[in-house]
């Protein structure tokens, strides 16, 4: 059942956002059954389960537990039970045993819910402007677990030993000449969060860079391209590949994007899912490529003759032509060939590789106390990666959102663009 707020002003629009989040966490796993919910097929994914009941701890623990005037917590054993990572609140089960918490049971996390939810609409009107701007943190938060809830479900019935069946092809094909190359000057720019509205911490300070003058490619690297880059024998030269890239491509044996499968006619298919329907179906050139690492995206970007942009790069071209692509809400769960022209899919469809790696910005300081362990702790051996996807609400992405992977994942809806 869909919550409903009541408070008025400031307090009031931030409950009906939280009433609008918190429902459509509900409405993502609702097509999946109690035992969907409770897979996890990997320690970097999490059962959906996990992920409704992690994103209501989020906002017990750090809203309600400090700042209410009365409450009383669901069931004590869950602050412990549903921590992701944060250390200084003492001790969280380990990542990779997720799938193994048959209890508490799908209903007793939906129960859950409900009383976080009522306790906290309950005190909305008494709370300060420092706990609403928590209140927002926490609604972020779960927006980015509705993103993890679409990427880990799609890896938990990809890995099922059922053999999926094929699905029709959705077909769009690209009506505009894609990539076409943006001319953008050098000189000194201005990139980082102004403070204006929500934004994480890693997206401040705003500072200056000095560029040199760059083209960027209007739109993402295609299906098509990445196929030329294949038959080229893109994954047998290790000419192309960084050195860990090639590790990769040789312990895990890479021949393709995840999810994609060649059937006996040479053709490629991929697997796609969205909410209950999932299968196979042969892929579209015109689509974006997707499911990528890092390393696969910087090896295409090598053959091609080009390379990725920085993440400095990306944020000024992205804040002068944005145009749009494909998000959550579309429900589609697969990014889409660009249609139209200008800068396209900047924000939307596929999440961008940058060459950048993921570091504090110049005076970037961690947040005292356990939220300071939010973002900073992980600024180590992952990559930048700018404009969101298929899987991402719309509301909760920006040019200055600043994502991060390990460069060999690939279970995130990540693509690319190329720079020169
Ligand atoms: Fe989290």
């Amino acid at each position: 059942m869909d919550i409903a707020q009541k408070s008025t002003g400031a307090a009031g629009l931030l409950g009906e956002r939280f009433s609008e989040v918190r429902n459509l966490s509900m409405r993502l796993a609702a097509p999946f059954s109690a035992e969907d919910q409770m897979l996890q097929s990997m320690p970097d994914a999490s059962p959906v389960k996990w992920h409704l009941a992690h994103t209501t701890w989020f906002f017990e623990t750090f809203i309600l537990a400090q700042h209410a005037r009365n409450y009383s917590a669901f069931d004590t054993r869950y602050t412990y039970l549903f921590n992701s990572y944060y250390k200084r609140l003492g001790g969280h089960p380990l990542r990779g045993s997720r799938g193994l918490m048959s209890r508490p049971s799908l209903e007793e996390v939906h129960a859950y819910r409900a009383h976080v939810d009522s306790a906290l609409l309950g005190e909305l009107d008494g709370f300060r402007e420092e706990v609403l701007s928590l209140i927002e943190l926490g609604l972020n938060h779960e927006q980015q677990h509705q993103e993890l809830i679409v990427m880990d479900i799609k890896h938990a019935l990809w890995s099922s030993p059922l053999h999926w069946d094929a699905i029709p092809n959705q077909r769009r094909e690209r009506s505009a000449p894609c990539p076409s190359w943006i001319g953008i000057e050098g000189g000194i720019h201005s990139i980082g969060h102004d403070g204006k509205g929500f934004a994480f911490d890693n997206e401040g300070p705003r500072h200056e860079v000095l560029l040199r003058p760059f083209q960027i490619a209007s739109c993402a690297v295609t299906i098509g391209d990445y196929l030329d880059f294949m038959t080229d024998g893109g994954y047998q030269r290790p000419e192309l590949w960084l050195s860990d890239g090639w590790d990769q491509v040789q312990s895990q044996e890479w021949h393709a994007p995840l999810y994609w499968e060649r059937h006996d006619d040479g053709s490629w298919h991929e697997f796609v899912a969205a909410g209950a329907q999932a299968g196979t179906r042969a892929v579209n050139r015109a689509e974006p490529v997707c499911h990528v690492s890092f390393f696969e995206a910087d090896a295409y970007a090598r053959w091609s003759g080009a390379r990725l942009p920085t993440e400095q790069e990306w944020e000024i071209a992205a804040l002068r032509t944005p145009t749009n692509g494909t998000f959550l809400e579309d429900n589609v769960f697969h990014p889409q060939a660009a249609a139209g022209d200008g800068f396209q899919q900047a924000l939307g469809d596929v999440w961008e590789w940058t060459a950048s790696p993921y570091l504090g910005y110049p005076g970037f300081q961690s947040a005292p106390g356990a939220l300071g362990e939010y973002n900073g702790k992980f600024m180590c051996n992952q990559f930048v990666l700018r404009g969101g996807s298929c899987a991402t609400p719309a509301s909760h992405i920006r040019a200055t959102y600043r994502n991060f992977f390990p460069p060999h994942t690939r279970w995130q809806f990540s693509g690319l663009r190329l720079a020169k």
